[in-house]
């Protein structure tokens, strides 16, 4: 096997597959790279010559789309070409959570996965090599591998003509700051059985990660890294969150806790920020699937263990809307409500499982105005996820969550004019820097503002005459 890797393509240009394939390119002008997607119009946007209309907002992307779109990067819905042509196809497709049928609610949903490994079979030349980029259950590999090697395109008359090595490589770039976790990885985690597959792999990050970096293992430790990684992430949030609320009752500051705990070395002071709970496609899909794999084995005591955390999330979102319904009086029919942030964190226009999600469908159940703001989520967006606001929909309410309205707002000012409310569901840095003395004059007394990401002044707030309501601090 050629220990250089010429051509690669990578099925799936989303959030991972995207980033991941521009670093690539960035740092290996002389490998080819073809990222393919089934969707046409994702395709059509990474291929657009206006970078801002590129399909995710990432800091510094653009940058790279700029550099290596057209010389070593490209995008294309030609899928069976670009995988004839590869040595090394990474897979990067979605894996959600399954809606019904066998293990619904919990397992991951391969069937995209079970796709990409019949299209593999059917249009690779040689050998190749097949990456697990997108994360899944453990032993999926074997599985790809079953169907790569017995599908009726690489066996005629009992005689393999193609052959494939698996690996499993997941990604552990966090959203926001995807092209730093890239360029400046913490590990690269490389698992499979075929040791010359994976130098040929580790090769490729040689070019700009320090070999003491790269971790090798088999393939299923490796993919039940990933699981287990996020697992400990989410699980950190939801310990933090649940101490906010200890904390707002008995007169403690989680900000001071947080800061207490995370200078012992041994916890460490990162992923100890309270918020209305953690989101994204990532977190709450993969603990659902350690707890099915775990109830599969009969460890009936570790499922319910990692179910907590995902219950200690639901949760804490949940108070939220509701203590801001008990704030207001008990009643927020008619109010103005200002939501600020609509993604699931900042710097990303991802919403999948954002928190403001579930907060502003509480709300409008119980009749609010809510006027959405968020730098970079889209209006389209919104409506696919709470359904189409009053105002656009002249006099056909169905999808109108009872009496409840929302807004699509331009501005932060423009949200806040008039408002009862103001909730911070996202820490983007606007926030942070917003000109609270403006804004103060624009709300209608008495009026709120709810922190959910404890990133304001609450004193200077306060001296302007507003009450202030912040995740974690007690009275
Ligand atoms: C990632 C990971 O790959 C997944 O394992 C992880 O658990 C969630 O995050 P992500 O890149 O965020 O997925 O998903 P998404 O932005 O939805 O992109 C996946 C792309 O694959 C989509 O554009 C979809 O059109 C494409 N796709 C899906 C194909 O091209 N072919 C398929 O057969 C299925
Ligand atoms: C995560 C993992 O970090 C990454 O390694 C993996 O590959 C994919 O899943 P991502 O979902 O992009 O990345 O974002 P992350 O920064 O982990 O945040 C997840 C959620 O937790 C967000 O809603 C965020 O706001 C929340 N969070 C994070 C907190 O509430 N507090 C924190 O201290 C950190």
């Amino acid at each position: 096997m050629k220990l250089e890797v010429k051509n690669i393509c990578c099925i799936g240009a989303g959030y991972v597959g995207g980033p991941t394939m521009a670093v690539i390119a960035d740092k290996c002008p002389h490998i080819q790279i073809n990222v393919v997607d089934l969707n046409e119009q994702r395709i059509a946007l990474w291929n657009s010559s206006d970078l801002s209309k590129l399909p995710i907002y990432e800091p510094g992307l653009d940058e790279i789309i700029e550099r290596c779109r057209g010389r070593n990067l490209h995008f294309s819905s030609d899928i069976e070409k670009n995988i004839a042509k590869s040595d090394m196809v990474f897979i990067s497709v979605n894996t959600p959570t399954k809606t019904k049928g066998v293990g619904a609610g919990k397992a991951s949903d391969l069937k995209w996965i079970d796709a990409c490994a019949r299209q593999i079979a059917k249009f690779a030349n040689g050998k190749t090599i097949v990456v697990e980029k997108s994360t899944l259950p453990v032993k999926t590999a074997q599985t790809v591998k079953k169907i790569l090697d017995e599908s009726e395109d690489n066996t005629k008359g009992n005689k393999k003509f193609k052959q494939f090595s698996v690996l499993s490589n997941p990604e552990f770039l966090a959203e926001g700051n995807a092209v730093d976790d890239l360029v400046n990885p913490d590990r690269v985690l490389i698992g499979g059985n075929d040791s010359e597959s994976i130098n040929i792999l580790e090769n490729i990050y040689l070019s700009w990660i320090d070999k003491s970096k790269i971790i090798k293992t088999n393939l299923w430790s490796s993919e039940l890294s990933k699981l287990v990684a996020n697992a400990f992430l989410a699980q950190r949030i939801s310990s933090i969150n649940s101490i906010s609320a200890l904390c707002e009752a008995t007169g403690a500051d989680i900000n001071d806790v947080a800061l207490a705990i995370g200078t012992d070395k041994r916890i460490g002071k990162y992923f100890l920020n309270p918020g209305p709970g953690f989101g994204g496609s990532c977190f709450k899909k993969d603990i659902l699937n350690l707890t099915y794999i775990c109830d599969y084995y009969g460890l009936k005591e570790v499922s319910a263990y990692w179910q907590k955390v995902i219950d200690i999330n639901n949760w804490q979102n949940k108070r939220i809307s509701e203590m801001v319904v008990e704030k207001l009086f008990g009643t927020i029919t008619s109010k103005k409500i200002a939501i600020l942030g609509f993604s699931f964190k900042s710097n990303t226009n991802d919403i999948r499982e954002s928190p403001a999600i579930n907060i502003c469908k509480e709300l409008m159940i119980e009749g609010c105005d809510l006027h959405i703001y968020d730098p970079k989520v889209n209006f389209e967006q919104i409506v696919s996820v709470i359904g189409e606001s009053k105002s656009d929909l002249n006099k056909d309410n169905s999808h109108i969550i009872n009496e409840g309205t929302w807004t699509f707002a331009k501005t932060v000012y423009s949200a806040a004019d008039g408002a009862d409310a103001i909730i911070i569901t996202t820490e983007w840095s606007e926030f942070i820097n917003i000109d609270w003395k403006m804004l103060s004059s624009l709300l209608r007394r008495p009026s709120w503002v709810f922190d959910t990401r404890s990133i304001v002044d609450t004193e200077y707030i306060e001296s302007l005459g507003i009450n202030v309501w912040r995740v974690g601090l007690g009275n």
